[in-house]
């Protein structure tokens, strides 16, 4: 019997064809396209069906089955395992929850609810709901409520030199929804396939996918995205994190974004500048304007509360070029009615009576003491790792030396109670990359770092003596 399997590779990718059909298989497996127990093709009759060598199949098929997405018995051949690996399947933005308990937890994306300003936020609401009219309870304008575009036009401008006008911003529910919105809006436009960073952000890869877009990964080396590598896709949307890449912590260097504005003129394209954590720019000279900037007709920018304040309120504000605008709004009504207008009015009152920007100062330099207490602790206790990229945001990336076991020192770190993440867990199946380390600093106390550090230094040291 010679069954089929529907799939597709890509000979011009810079992505290996044994991965390309690995993370091809695996999608399939995730989204229960291919159901547990399914029967796949021989490795020669998929071989031969997709034009391949044999042997990048058997290579893809034989990775997979020690992953535990398929099983080989021996006269039945190749199947979709009945019980898939923990983990599998998260169609989440999130890391995968629960996660093991452990002392320090150190992966991103962890609200640190001490840092939410309480009493600011309490004040600016009671004033809101205590003068609230009949308007501010009604149905808002999709695109958000006046008072706070213009709010966030005017800060976006100080803070980030975005360029703009309150009649384009549109807030959303975190820039998760920014990018569910801007994925359809991509698809009205005829554009199937949206360009990410590699290494990224794997649950945005996910959530693409299942938006009905094609993600292409593109490699990141130390000046950001390369831009040729981009221009060889032929896709004609990218996101991208230039001020600080996720999760390698690189800067978009001038001569990269003055390349990559190039592209998105010469291909009539669009870029995501997802600015998560523009706000914690610790060497204030440093800090890089906004991508959006160079070329506010092509580059959509989006904000979120998520690191600024907490995670937990979805508010989040896309600054989009006038032409995409309608559409935009056309979108967004026929999914939603906007997003809640107490919350929208209480952030409008933080921004206006500068309490957003106290409070900005203050965690900024909360941050900044931890990144600095980190960087003394890898000097101290991970002596050959490296620190990559800038100063900013709220975690570091370490790399380490080649040919470390990153999996096994972060098996080491959770036996000496220690959450990290590996940085092979931000790749999508392209060559490997240099072993390294997330280190996430945001919900730490100041002590707690050096202390979390000595663990994994104590794991690389074990690991070390083999
Ligand atoms: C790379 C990246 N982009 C964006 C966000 C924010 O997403 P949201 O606004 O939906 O919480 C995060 C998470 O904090 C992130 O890690």
């Amino acid at each position: 019997m010679a069954w089929h399997l529907s799939v597709q590779v890509d000979r011009d990718s810079v992505v290996p064809l044994t991965a390309q059909l690995q993370n091809a298989i695996k999608d399939m497996v995730e989204d229960r396209v291919l159901h547990p127990g399914a029967r796949l093709p021989s490795s020669r009759q998929l071989a031969q069906d997709l034009g391949l060598s044999r042997s990048v199949v058997v290579e893809a098929y034989e990775q997979l089955i020690a992953e535990g997405y398929l099983d080989a018995v021996r006269g039945s051949g190749t199947h979709v395992t009945r019980q898939l690996p923990a983990g599998a399947g998260e169609a989440s933005l999130l890391d995968p929850r629960p996660a093991p308990e452990a002392r320090w937890d150190l992966r991103v994306g962890i609200a640190n609810l001490s840092n939410f300003p309480r009493q600011e936020w309490l004040t600016s609401y009671t004033k809101v709901l205590q003068n609230v009219g009949r308007d501010g309870v009604d149905y808002p304008p999709v695109a958000g409520i006046a008072e706070l575009r213009n709010e966030l036009a005017g800060y976006l401008g100080r803070v980030r030199s975005v360029r703009t006008e309150p009649g384009n911003i549109m807030v959303t529910a975190g820039f998760a929804q920014g990018l569910a919105l801007l994925c359809s809006s991509f698809q009205h436009q005829g554009i199937h396939e949206l360009a990410i960073e590699e290494p990224g952000h794997n649950g945005q890869r996910r959530f693409i996918l299942d938006t009905g877009m094609r993600p292409v990964p593109v490699p990141v080396d130390e000046e950001g995205l390369i831009v040729e590598a981009l221009a060889r896709t032929g896709a004609r949307a990218v996101l991208v994190t230039p001020a600080h890449q996720f999760p390698t912590g690189v800067t978009l260097s001038p001569a990269r974004r003055q390349e990559l504005l190039r592209w998105a003129r010469e291909t009539d394209g669009w870029v995501i500048e997802d600015d998560y954590d523009g706000e914690f720019w610790f060497d204030h000279q440093a800090r890089p304007a906004a991508l959006q900037e160079g070329d506010p007709e092509r580059v959509v920018y989006a904000g979120t509360t998520s690191k600024v304040l907490v995670p937990g309120l979805r508010l989040g504000w896309l600054a989009i070029p006038p032409r995409m605008f309608p559409l935009m709004e056309r979108v967004r009504s026929r999914q939603d009615q906007g997003s809640d207008t107490l919350t929208q009015l209480a952030f409008a009152d933080l921004m206006r009576g500068g309490l957003l920007d106290r409070h900005l100062r203050r965690v900024r330099s909360r941050y900044r003491s931890r990144s600095e207490a980190l960087a003394a602790a890898v000097r101290e206790h991970l002596p050959d790792a490296r620190l990559n990229g800038s100063a900013a945001g709220l975690h570091s990336y370490a790399l380490l030396p080649p040919g470390t076991d990153e999996a096994a020192l972060v098996q080491g770190a959770l036996r000496r109670s220690v959450l990290v993440r590996g940085g092979q867990q931000f790749r999508f199946g392209g060559p490997p990359g240099r072993p390294g380390l997330l280190l996430g600093y945001g919900s730490l106390p100041l002590t707690g770092i050096s202390e979390a550090v000595a663990a994994i230094g104590a794991a690389y040291e074990e690991l070390k003596r083999g």
